[in-house]
């Protein structure tokens, strides 16, 4: 656990200290005190700074401030493991005092981050992880999703295979709380359509051994499969799929972080793959264009769905804020803005569910080149059902 907190980078500071306004008499509200707790080793390692790099260009856009408070971040590698999630959220809670709590990617690593707000009160963002119980059982007036759940863009891609009559698939992933979940979407939808999941292969989280799996598919012979893996895994899932002979031999579908963030990696093995995400490459939205540009011109890199769900976590962080001048304290008030707001996002703008999950156009992407060009929606404004939230 690696703990810190962290200076600007160059061309942040730059538009920051573009955007200073004349010294004012009063006297200046204190830094808003921002937890960041994302991966920045392991698997997930390059979502977590992609996170980090969406949600400081929205705060560098807006002059450093967010509701008239200057930002102050924390930061913690939670290294995408749950076990020590509790121990490196209360450095956040009670050692630093963070007002607002943002992160993580991984979902059983969400979990007890919802569990510790939950129980301290204090405000949640979760940019990536789709844990479908943060905004399910879990759910509280403190805690909101910038990202998905994980039943959307598996649901989503249920539809699609089995509108094009796929009749048996075999899914793969990991086995947590994000590949059954994914897969359980998948299937829901699947089964409506008329389809069957006929095997369900799983292999631990982060392993990466596919081969075994990969020749019992060659031996059953579905029609299609289905999979959930991101980052580091799913660039060596889509390698090894190719190397299998499978590729072009048995169509695979997935959930859109199998190709997000990772084609300049996959090359040639991950060419056309079909995938179902909120976001895509080539939107062509105005709202869209100028994010990229912005991001680019920041990083000098091309952001992914990643970056996006950590700008929108700071747009919804600015939101919450502006409503209550400033005081995070203000949680109802925090809470109601957010309820009622049109985020306006690069995907498009969404909204959120009661449940506080936003509820988003789902993209069919095809990979062209180094892109997941958007092919069409699969599923327009998809809200999760939210089961088993109270609130
Ligand atoms: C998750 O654990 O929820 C997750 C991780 C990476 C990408 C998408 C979801």
């Amino acid at each position: 656990m690696k703990l810190r907190v962290l200076t600007l980078t160059a061309s942040i500071a730059a538009a920051l200290a573009m955007s200073a306004g004349p010294a004012s008499a009063q006297p200046a509200a204190p830094k808003l005190k921002v937890g960041l707790m994302l991966p920045y080793t392991g698997t997930f390692a390059a979502l977590g700074t992609a996170i980090e790099n969406g949600f400081r260009l929205y705060v560098a856009e807006q002059g450093g401030k967010l509701g008239g408070r200057e930002i102050e971040v924390f930061k913690v590698d939670d290294e995408s493991d749950p076990s020590k999630a509790t121990d490196n959220v209360n450095k956040l809670i009670k050692r630093d005092q963070v007002d607002v709590l943002v992160g993580t990617v991984h979902s059983g690593v969400a979990m007890a981050m919802a569990k510790a707000a939950k129980e301290t009160g204090t405000l949640l963002i979760v940019p990536n992880a789709g844990a479908d119980a943060v905004t399910g059982p879990m759910c509280a007036p403190n805690i909101f999703r910038s990202s998905f759940s994980n039943w959307q863009p598996g649901y989503a891609m249920g539809e699609v295979v089995a509108k094009k009559g796929h009749k048996n698939v075999v899914t793969i992933t990991w086995k947590y709380a994000a590949g059954d979940e994914s897969v359980k979407g998948f299937k829901e939808a699947l089964e409506k359509g008329g389809g069957k999941v006929t095997k369900e292969l799983s292999l631990p989280f982060p392993n990466v051994e596919f081969q075994a799996l990969l020749t019992e598919i060659a031996a059953a012979k579905p029609d299609a499969v289905y999979t959930f893996f991101a980052g580091g895994g799913a660039v060596k899932f889509v390698k090894d799929y190719a190397a299998a002979g499978l590729k072009g031999k048995i169509p695979l579908y997935g959930a859109g972080f199998l190709t997000d963030g990772t084609l300049e990696a996959q090359g040639a093995d991950a060419a056309d793959l079909l995938t179902t995400l909120h976001y895509a490459d080539s939107l062509g939205l105005p709202r869209d264009n100028a994010f990229r540009l912005s991001y680019a011109k920041a990083y000098k890199l091309q952001p992914d769905v990643y970056a996006v769900q950590g700008y929108d976590a700071a747009q919804m962080l600015g939101i919450g804020l502006a409503a209550v001048k400033g005081d995070a304290t203000k949680k109802d008030g925090f809470a109601d803005a957010l309820r009622k707001a049109k985020i306006d996002s690069p995907r498009g703008p969404f909204t959120l569910s009661k449940a506080h999950n936003p509820v988003q156009d789902i993209y069919l992407r095809q990979v062209s080149g180094k892109e997941n060009k958007s092919i069409g929606v699969a599923s327009k404004a998809l809200a999760d059902p939210g089961r088993g939230c109270r609130m």
